[in-house]
């Protein structure tokens, strides 16, 4: 099972994501049976490392980011099983990319039923936002695994 998490710069909310999972698939002795990766739907930060307040912040956490960012293209629906947008605007960018294909989309937020449907994206904003980040990530994640763990 692969699974890509997809945001619009691929510096802080995707990579978080990917992090965060990464983590408790880890923990929970699937690394072997999940793959995880993330990418942008723009290409302004391609190859740069994640940014420091996201850094910082799943740090605090536990959670260790060493992704670079690249951007999604059509070849990820060949190679991932789902791909997991953060917001609506991401959704919508991947389901044109996919020829209109939703198939392999989901939102993020989707997995826990939230009221707001995106994860808010913290670029423009305070250190709060990336802690907010976070508790939406950690919530959803455990909820996605659920989903998607292989039977015993
Ligand atoms: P992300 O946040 O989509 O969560 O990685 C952003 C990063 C950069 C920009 C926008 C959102 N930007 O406009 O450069």
């Amino acid at each position: 099972m692969r699974v890509l998490f997809v945001c619009l710069g691929n510096i802080c909310r995707s990579p978080t994501a990917e992090a965060v999972m990464r983590d408790l698939i880890e923990r929970e002795g699937l690394a072997g049976e999940i793959e995880i990766d993330s990418a942008g739907t723009g290409d302004w930060h391609v190859g740069k490392s994640s940014d420091p307040r996201a850094i910082r912040a799943a740090a605090t956490r536990g959670y260790e980011m060493t992704s670079r960012a690249r951007q999604v293209s059509t070849a990820d629906f060949e190679d991932f099983d789902l791909i997991v947008a953060m917001d609506r605007s991401n959704r919508d960018d991947l389901v044109a990319l996919a020829g209109g294909d939703e198939s392999k989309v989901r939102l993020l937020r989707s997995y826990a039923g939230d009221p707001d449907p995106d994860v808010p994206d913290p670029y423009f904003g305070g250190e709060d936002g990336f802690e907010e980040v976070l508790d939406i990530l950690e919530r959803n994640c455990e909820l996605l695994l659920a989903e998607i763990r292989p039977p015993e």
